[in-house]
Order: C-alpha cells, then structure tokens, then sequence
C-alpha cells in the first residue's frame, strides 16, 4: 500500500479561514464516502485501489479514518490512518479535494488525527510521500515530521517515495 503532521506552533494556533470553518465538518467514514473518494485519491494521488479496501482499512481503526465535508455531505478531503504497528500510526493516505485547498482543511485533518493517535496513547506517526511533492514535504515539515528514509521506486509508476517521521508529542 502506497502513500501514500503538532504542527510547529503557528500551524496549529492559526485560525482556520471563515470558509473552511464555516461550511465544513468532520466526521468518520462512511461507505457511502467511497464513489466521493476514490476520484479525490485517483486525481490527487495518483493511485488506483480497490474500493473494498476503504472499508477494510475503517474497520480496523474507524477513529483513524477522518473525513471533511462540505454542507451537503459531500466529502471533500480526507486522511485515512493505519494503526499496524505496536505504538505507531500511519498516514496511509491524505487528499484534500483541489478546489478546496489552501483553505486549512488539510490543517483540520492533521490536527485531529494527530489528537486520536493522542488518544489512543500511539507514540511514533509515519507516512510515505513522493519526493516531487514539494507541497506536501512542506506542510508535513511544518507538522514536525522529518525524512527517515529513501524509498526507491516505491511508487507504483516508479517514482522514489520518502518515509517520514514524527513523535506524537
Ligand atoms: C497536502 C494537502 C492534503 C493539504 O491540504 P490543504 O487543505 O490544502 O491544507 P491547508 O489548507 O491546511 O494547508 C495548505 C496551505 O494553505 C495554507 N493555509 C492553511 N490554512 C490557511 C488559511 N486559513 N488561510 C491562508 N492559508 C492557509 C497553509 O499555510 C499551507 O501552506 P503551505 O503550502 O505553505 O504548507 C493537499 O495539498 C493535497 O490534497 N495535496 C494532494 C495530495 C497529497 O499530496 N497528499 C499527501 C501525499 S502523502
């Protein structure tokens, strides 16, 4: 499986703009998220998974599965954590919709994964990210993860994937 962030201070102490706060919740998943999801991973992830997976993968932590919608419902982002390692969270996979980034919901994501990884008295979190996403790289940096490893050709149309890390703090 491929993926594939406290956040410094100023990350999480920012407060999130009147759009996102105002027209978006969060919730767990639902299974009738799924047709919602998968185009949000195809487009901005570029990967293809089998659609069971999703409710596989919830029944396992349904806490860890988090995902914002806008007023009708709809799912417009998501973060979907693996607990497979005694004391360790993984970000599996994380997407935010493309009209609706840069809004803080990315933000609101992180900020209560990381609250339920603190709940369930997890330690260490880590994801996969592709070494081209700048963007990405950036936004975990400022959640405190650092690169632990290289992964070569990780991706499944070959491009390297970083490992990176963080405490839970
Ligand atoms: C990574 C990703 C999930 C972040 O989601 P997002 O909703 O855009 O995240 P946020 O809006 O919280 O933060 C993104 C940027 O907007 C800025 N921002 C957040 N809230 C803001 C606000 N209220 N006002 C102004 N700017 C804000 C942040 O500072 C951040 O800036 P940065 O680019 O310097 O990091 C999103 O970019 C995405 O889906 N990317 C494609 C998929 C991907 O790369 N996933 C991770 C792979 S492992």
């Amino acid at each position: 499986m491929r993926c594939i962030a406290e956040p410094a201070a100023a990350a999480q102490d920012r407060p999130l703009d009147l759009v996102a706060r105002s027209s978006t919740s969060l919730r767990g998943f639902r299974v009738s998220d799924v047709p919602y999801i998968v185009p949000i991973v195809a487009d901005a992830l570029r990967e293809h998974y089998d659609p069971d997976l999703y409710p596989s993968l919830s029944a396992t932590w349904p806490d860890g599965f988090l995902v914002a919608t806008d007023p009708s419902d709809v799912p417009i982002g998501f973060l979907l954590g693996v607990h497979q390692v005694e004391g360790e969270g993984r970000v599996l996979m994380f997407a935010v919709d493309r009209e609706h980034r840069g809004r803080g919901l990315g933000t609101v994501l992180m900020n209560a994964f990381l609250a339920e990884c603190r709940t369930k008295h997890l330690r260490r979190i880590t994801l996969e990210v592709r070494v081209s996403n700048a963007t990405a790289i950036r936004f975990y940096t400022r959640y405190r993860f650092s690169v632990v490893d290289m992964l070569r050709g990780y991706y499944s149309d070959g491009e390297n994937g970083y490992q990176m890390a963080r405490d839970v703090g």
